[in-house]
């Protein structure tokens, strides 16, 4: 280390010509607050001014979480909020930057005890496929900090969060910060920030707006040193920005001739470092004869700076170009004051920076994309480990995946074999698997893919398997020249279901003349099997794939209802004995009067079909069609029908405790429906239609959901009831199909009112506005409020920013307002004007499942420690029409 001279290291100084300051303000900031709920909130932090925001745009995995109300006064807002990540090893937040430009990133981490189980966890972070760092949490409220300097080589940047033992990880806050990119240069890697201080006697960090970049200053002083400070603004107008604070006060030796010292042990001996020291001379040196001048030595005498002397009133920078090492991980850096000198040395402030290399490349670019592009296409976001890069680390390696990895360090990743079969693929081959030039094999069988063999395959040189079998509606007659060629001479396997003839002759028929040998064995025992299960166990369609084409799907999860044993027809007779005369009415609906009913012991529901209904034929042949074929948990079961000319009747299991909108009036006499029976409610109306859009084959737009058609049964398990207006429409070509426009006023999608095109997006306007009834209990429509439609009142309610001013008074405040927020910004979103723009019900199943966990959670707690004036204050963004509320 001996040729490390002066010469090597770098003065900056600040110039007189670059005095105007540039205000700086946090427009290119990027603060996010982890796991703030609602997730398009956000707040500016009252001790530093910084903005924040929900971190729910940047990663699609973990759970909001906030630290133990008894910690948060300590602590700045940033961290009363937190996901965690239970499942999967990697979770990556996800940010599009500018490339190649130069970030400041943070991650804070405060436990707080979120979780109750007193157990501070430990994990690892990534920067891409490079470990940055690992976060072990020493206490429950010991807050950990790691920054890292570094340069965003790609338009996007993956932060990760790795599990790496039994504890799960979680993180606070997350923050970009761009640098000038000038500055902290390195000749290869990353820096990763081991202390940044400067030196007051009072015991406050500085960062922004004081610092523009937000850099944390951590003031130091020990009794060896003592302070030196002026009013006197400083010119920092170097372009490392140092902030007035730590320009205007400086450390100098407490006893004059004493030389200053300060020295530091990294625990990484091998690690590299950068150091960067910020000097002005504070004092007015107006004496001519006053010069304060010293030499910095470091290690045992080695030079690092001599006859060194701080400018006027204005900052100078010494750092390394070159990273230093110490053998031992000990630096002692000496400040002695020279001959000439009459004042004792000074700092101002210190950076300590270890380098970290970032070897690991990140998967070939063009492939990454495309395989994000895949993911989105097929809406995969459910695969856990598809987060972060596709092949790097190989531990974390996307599941289905298979990577070559170059033995030269200087080439990307490729991706060599995709397999996604069984993932509920629908739509036809994207194109973008075309983009994955070194795939060797790939399997998308047990899909349900459409289309044709695509063409692009023919350029995919590599391949030599294709898997396309179990997709029935893949359309396999054509093969593409070149592959057909390759076929041929057996250097491509392709493997598909055999062509399928167009006609509607017996699926049994089609598939035992096309397979062949012990497989086809295998399949007619497996029919034979599922024939005789359905003869015996009617209430449950067949589940096996290779018979399902065209009927719908099973869904193991299905009923369980000991009512419901057969689908059957019976003649009116045995209606007249089933309804006693039809002596009990249990309603009136769209088609006709419900009465109640015994069958076999168990209560039914009879609804006869109104002889005066106008379309009513047509209906109630759809209705008996749909729902002889459909069965799930949270859908009112079909037991049987009755078709005898003039008398048209649908026999359901018996709902117990009536509809959903009688329950919230209170109607049913009993409580208040509380907030987490509410959820509940709502989850499980969501998995109903949830199973018609995605479950069934082909997919079903419900088109009349309402809180009256969700009804309850003897357990208060809700069901999804009146199928009379759901219409089968096509997977294929248009996404929505023209029907006479039907449903109930208030909740009838006005895009479809508009345009008569149905698609389940409709469905998932009227839920929208079924969970706003289960938050406000108010009428979806009423002429005498400031604003008739619930969605608009609630909406006009809001720009209070209290949530109380909309939730059902009923509850008297017995609930998780950031579950209540949440819900009613998923309401806002479904009710959203353009379809487009709605979620899926996937997508509100999760949300809402999200939600009635916080509130369970909330109820095992400690209820005392939410107390409702305590709880987390936040606001919406105006982007939805909210304001926040003012302070
Ligand atoms: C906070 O920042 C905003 C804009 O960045 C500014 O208008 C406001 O005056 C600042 N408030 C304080 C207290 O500094
Ligand atoms: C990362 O985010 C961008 C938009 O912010 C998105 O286009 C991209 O698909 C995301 N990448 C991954 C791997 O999720
Ligand atoms: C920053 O500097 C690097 C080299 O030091 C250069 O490659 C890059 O283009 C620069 N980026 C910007 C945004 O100026
Ligand atoms: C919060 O901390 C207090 C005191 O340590 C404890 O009694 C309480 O149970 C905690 N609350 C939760 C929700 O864990
Ligand atoms: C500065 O010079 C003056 C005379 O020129 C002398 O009296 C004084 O002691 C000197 N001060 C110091 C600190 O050397
Ligand atoms: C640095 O100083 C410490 C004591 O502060 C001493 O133990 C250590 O040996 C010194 N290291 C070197 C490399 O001089
Ligand atoms: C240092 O700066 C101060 C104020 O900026 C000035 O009054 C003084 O004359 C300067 N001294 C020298 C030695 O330049
Ligand atoms: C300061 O450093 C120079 C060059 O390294 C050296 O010649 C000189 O003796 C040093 N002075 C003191 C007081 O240490
Ligand atoms: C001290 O100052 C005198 C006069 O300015 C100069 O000649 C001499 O070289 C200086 N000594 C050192 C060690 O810098």
């Amino acid at each position: 280390m001996k040729f490390l001279h002066e010469f090597l290291l770098l003065l900056i100084l600040a110039f007189a010509i670059f005095e105007l300051v540039q205000a700086q303000d946090q427009t290119e900031f990027i603060s996010l607050d982890c796991g703030l709920v609602p997730k398009d909130g956000s707040y500016r932090e009252k001790l530093t001014n910084i903005s924040y925001k929900s971190d729910a745009d940047f990663i699609d995995s973990g759970l909001p979480g906030k630290i133990n109300d008894t910690y948060t006064t300590r602590f700045q807002q940033q961290v009363w909020a937190m996901r965690s990540f239970p499942e999967g090893q990697r979770n990556c937040y996800n940010f599009s930057l500018t490339a190649n430009k130069k970030y400041l990133i943070r991650g804070t981490f405060l436990y707080g005890d979120y979780d109750g189980l007193n157990r501070p966890p430990s994990f690892d972070l990534y920067i891409g496929p490079n470990k940055w760092t690992s976060v072990s949490i020493l206490g429950v409220i010991n807050g950990s900090v790691h920054e890292m300097i570094h340069v965003v080589t790609k338009k996007r940047l993956e932060v990760c969060l790795v599990k790496t033992g039994e504890t799960t990880p979680f993180i606070s806050s997350l923050e970009l910060r761009p640098l000038n990119n000038n500055t902290y240069l390195t000749q290869r890697g990353s820096l990763i920030m081991v202390a940044r201080v400067y030196f007051s006697s009072t015991p406050s960090f500085v960062r922004y707006d004081e610092d523009v970049h937000d850099r944390t200053w951590v003031p130091y002083l020990d009794n060896k040193n003592s302070v030196l400070s002026t009013d006197v603004s400083v010119n920092t107008d170097n372009f490392y920005d140092v902030p007035q604070p730590v320009a205007k006060t400086a450390a100098v030796p407490a006893n004059r001739s004493e030389p200053l010292k300060i020295d530091w042990i990294l625990d990484d001996i091998t690690a590299q470092s950068y150091i960067y020291m910020h000097f002005a001379e504070i004092q007015n040196l107006d004496e001519a004869n006053d010069t304060r001048e010293f030499n910095i030595t470091y290690n045992d005498g080695q030079a690092w700076f001599s006859y060194f002397r701080p400018q006027n009133f204005t900052i100078t920078t010494i750092y390394n170009p070159r990273a230093v090492s110490s053998p031992n991980g000990n630096f002692n850096f000496t400040f002695a004051m020279t001959g000439n000198s009459t004042l004792p040395p000074l700092i101002n402030g210190f950076e300590i920076y270890k380098v970290l290399d970032l070897e690991q490349l990140e998967t070939d670019q063009d492939e990454v994309s495309a395989m994000v592009n895949i993911k989105t296409t097929y809406d995969l976001s459910k695969k856990v480990s598809w987060q972060g890069d596709p092949c790097v680390p190989r531990l974390y390696r996307w599941e289905g995946l298979n990577c070559s990895y170059p033995p030269s360090k200087a080439e990307p990743p490729r991706i060599i074999s995709l397999n996604l079969s069984g993932s509920n693929l629908s739509g036809t081959i994207t194109p973008e698997i075309s983009k994955l030039t070194q795939l060797i094999e790939i399997d998308l069988s047990n899909n349900d893919l459409s289309g044709g063999i695509p063409d692009f395959l023919d350029t995919m040189n590599l391949l030599k398997i294709i898997n396309l079998s179990g997709n029935p509606k893949l359309n396999n007659n054509s093969v593409p020249i070149y592959l057909q060629k390759k076929i041929d001479s057996k250097i491509l396997t392709l493997i598909r279901d055999e062509t399928r003839k167009k006609s509607t002759s017996s699926p049994v028929a089609a598939i035992a003349a096309s397979v062949a040998g012990v497989f086809a064995l295998l399949v007619i025992l497996a029919i034979v099997f599922v024939v005789m299960r359905r003869k015996q166990k009617n209430n449950e369609a067949p589940g096996s794939r290779s018979v399902t084409a065209g009927t719908v799907k099973s869904d193991t999860r299905s009923s369980s209802s000991s009512i419901i044993t057969k689908e059957r027809k019976f003649t009116y007779s045995e209606v007249l004995k089933m309804t006693n005369n039809f002596v009990r009415v249990l309603g009136k609906g769209g088609f006709g009067t419900v009465y109640h009913g015994n069958l076999d012991d168990a209560e039914v529901a009879v609804k006869m079909l109104s002889h005066s209904s106008a379309q009513g034929y047509k209906e109630f042949k759809a209705e008996v069609e749909l729902l002889l074929r459909v069965h799930h948990r949270h859908l009112v079961g079909l037991v049987g029908y009755c078709d005898n000319g003039d008398n048209l009747a649908l026999i359901y299991e018996y709902m117990a405790n009536g509809d959903l909108r009688e329950n919230m009036l209170g109607k049913r006499g009993g409580n208040v429906l509380s907030w987490e029976t509410r959820m509940q409610i709502a989850v499980e109306a969501a998995q109903g239609l949830e199973y018609l859009h995605n479950g069934c084959r082909p997919p079903m737009v419900h088109r009349d959901v309402k809180t009256t058609n969700i009804l309850l049964n003897e357990r208060s398990q809700a069901k999804l009831a009146d199928f009379g207006l759901s219409r089968s429409f096509p997977v294929d070509g248009e996404s929505h199909v023209m029907t006479v426009v039907a449903g109930t006023p208030g909740y009838l999608d006005p895009e479809y009112y508009r345009t008569n095109w149905l698609s389940e997006k409709s469905d998932v306007y009227s839920f929208g506005i079924v969970l706003l009834e289960i938050v406000t209990n108010q009428p979806v429509i009423d002429k005498n409020r400031e604003r008739p439609h619930i969605n608009e009142w609630v909406a006009f309610m809001l720009t209070s920013g209290d949530i109380r001013s909309i939730v059902d008074p009923k509850l008297m405040e017995d609930y998780d307002k950031n579950c209540v927020w949440k819900v009613v910004e998923l309401a806002l979103a479904c009710v959203n004007p353009s379809s487009n723009r709605r979620p899926t019900m996937p997508h509100v199943v999760m949300e809402l499942n999200e939600c009635l966990a916080l509130e369970i959670q909330r109820k095992q707690g400690s209820q005392d420690t939410y107390t409702k004036d305590n709880s987390v204050e936040f606001s919406i963004s105006s982007a939805s029409d909210f304001a926040p509320r003012a302070r």
